[in-house]
C-alpha cells in the first residue's frame, strides 16, 4: 500500500506537444520536510523516515490551481438563469442592466465580514475538490470603496485558504465613463498596490465591458504600480484585446471561446498563457475555446473554473478538468499539465503544480489507485484527500 501511481507534469509552464509529457512513477513515495517536497521516487528506493503516512494504494497528482474565479460575490443570478435558459442571452441581460450589474448592486451593499461569509463555504468546496490554491478576483464593487472591500474580503480569507488576489475592472459604470477609468488608473490602482491588496490587475475587454483602449490605459497604469496584468478577453467577440495583452506581457488571457487564428498565434508566440474556462462553455450554452488548436499551435494552455454566479457555477476544480477533455479536446495528461503548472504560471507562481524536489507539497490523493479516474469522473468527487504544504485539509 501506499501510493499505486504518482503522476506529474514536470515545473512549468509546458506549452505545445509539452503538455502531454507527464511523468508516472508506480509503486511511488514522496517525502514532506518543512511544507516542501523533499524527495520523490519508487517506494523500494525511497529514503528511511521517522513518519510514514499510508495514503492506502491510491493515485497521487499535483494539488490543482485554479488561476481564475470570482468566489467573493452578494445576491444570486438564478432569476438571469431561468432567462436564459429561456432563451435570452447574456450579453443582451448584461446590456439591459442585468447580469453582473445585479451582483455589482448586491455586493456593493454587502459588508467584509458579509462576504468573507459568503464565499467562505464556495473556497471550501473549490478545495475539496482538490483546488490547493485558487486565484479570487475583486470586480464587483464598481465604486472604489466597494471594489477595496471586495479585495480586503480576499485578504482575510488568505488566513484560511491559499489564494491570490486580483483587482477586477470589470464593467463601466453607464455615466461618466472617462472619469472612472481615469479614477481607476490614477486612485484605485495606486490604492490597491500601497496596501498590496492585489498582485495583478485584470480587465474585462469586450463589446459591453471595456474597449481596447481603455485596456491598455488601464495595463500602463497596473504595471507603473508594479502589478501584474491578466485579460478576459474573446468571451462573445475578438477585439484585439488577445494581442494587447500578448504585447504588454500579461500572465494570462481568459475566456478565448471566440479567438481565431489571429489569437492563436499571437498567444503561441508569446509567454502568455491562454486560459480556458470551460463551465462557462457548458453554463452559457457557447461555443468551446479552442483549447486543442491552442495546444497544436504550441501555445501553453491552463485551466481554470472562472466560478462566477452568472457565467460559471462550477464549485469544482476536478470537474474543470474533466470538461475540458470533453468540450476543449485536450488529452487527460494536457488537462492535467494545464490545471497545475500552467494554471501556476497563469499566477505567476512557479513553486507549486508538479510534485518534483523543492516545490511545495501541494497534492492529491484519489479515490482509485488510476489516476485517469480525475479526468474521467462527473458527479462526484474523484479527490479523497487534500494535502496543502504537506497538511491533510
Ligand atoms: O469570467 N465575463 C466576464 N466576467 C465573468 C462573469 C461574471 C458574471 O457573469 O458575473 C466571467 O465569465
Ligand atoms: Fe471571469
Amino acid at each position: 500500500m501506499g501510493i499505486s501511481e504518482l503522476v506529474t507534469p514536470p515545473p512549468g509552464p509546458q506549452r505545445g506537444a509539452a503538455m502531454r509529457e507527464v511523468t508516472v512513477i508506480k509503486d511511488a513515495a514522496l517525502l514532506v520536510r518543512d511544507g516542501r517536497i523533499a524527495w520523490v521516487g519508487p517506494a523500494r528506493e525511497s529514503p528511511a523516515v521517522p513518519t510514514e503516512h499510508d495514503l492506502g494504494g491510491v493515485a497521487v497528482v499535483p494539488g490543482l490551481i485554479d488561476p481564475h474565479t470570482h468566489a467573493v460575490w452578494a445576491g444570486d443570478r438564478l432569476g438571469d438563469f431561468e432567462a436564459r435558459v429561456a432563451g435570452v442571452p447574456y450579453e443582451t441581460i448584461l446590456a439591459a442592466g442585468g447580469g453582473i450589474r445585479s451582483s455589482i448592486t448586491a455586493t456593493a451593499a454587502a459588508t467584509v465580514e458579509e462576504l468573507v461569509a459568503l464565499a467562505r463555504p464556495r473556497l471550501m468546496a473549490l478545495r475539496q475538490s482538490g483546488a490547493t490554491t485558487a486565484e479570487v478576483k475583486s470586480g464587483y464593487g464598481m465604486d472604489f470603496s466597494a471594489e477595496l472591500r471586495m479585495l480586503r474580503a480576499i485578504r482575510a480569507l488568505q488566513r484560511e485558504f491559499s489564494l491570490v488576489s486580483t483587482l477586477l475592472i470589470h464593467v463601466p459604470p453607464t455615466e461618466e465613463r472617462e472619469a472612472y477609468v481615469r479614477g481607476v488608473c490614477q486612485e484605485l490602482i495606486p490604492l490597491a498596490a500601497a496596501e498590496q491588496l492585489a498582485s495583478a490587475v485584470d480587465v474585462f475587454c469586450e463589446a459591453e465591458a471595456f474597449s481596447v483602449e481603455e485596456a491598455r490605459r488601464i495595463f500602463l497604469a497596473a504595471q507603473a504600480n508594479s502589478l501584474k496584468i491578466k485579460l478576459h478577453a474573446d468571451q462573445f467577440h475578438a477585439l484585439g484585446g488577445t494581442e494587447l495583452a500578448c504585447q504588454l506581457g500579461a500572465l494570462s488571457v481568459d475566456h478565448l471561446e471566440a479567438s481565431g487564428p489571429a489569437q492563436i498565434a499571437a498567444l503561441a508566440a508569446s509567454g502568455t498563457v491562454a486560459t480556458i474556462l470551460p463551465g462557462v462553455t457548458l453554463h452559457l450554452g457557447l461555443p468551446a475555446a479552442p483549447g486543442r488548436r491552442l495546444i497544436d499551435a504550441g501555445a501553453a494552455v491552463a485551466l481554470g473554473t472562472d466560478l462566477n454566479p452568472g457565467s460559471s457555477p462550477l464549485f469544482s476544480a476536478a470537474m474543470a478538468v474533466a470538461l475540458a477533455v470533453r468540450l476543449n479536446g485536450l488529452t487527460p495528461a494536457e488537462a492535467l499539465t494545464a490545471a497545475t503548472v500552467n494554471a501556476a504560471a497563469a499566477l505567476g507562481l512557479s513553486d507549486r503544480g508538479a510534485l518534483s524536489v523543492g516545490q511545495r507539497a501541494d497534492f492529491l490523493s484519489l479515490r482509485g489507485p488510476d489516476w485517469r479516474e480525475l479526468p474521467y469522473t462527473l458527479g462526484t468527487n474523484p479527490v479523497r484527500e487534500v494535502f496543502v504544504e504537506g497538511v491533510n485539509q
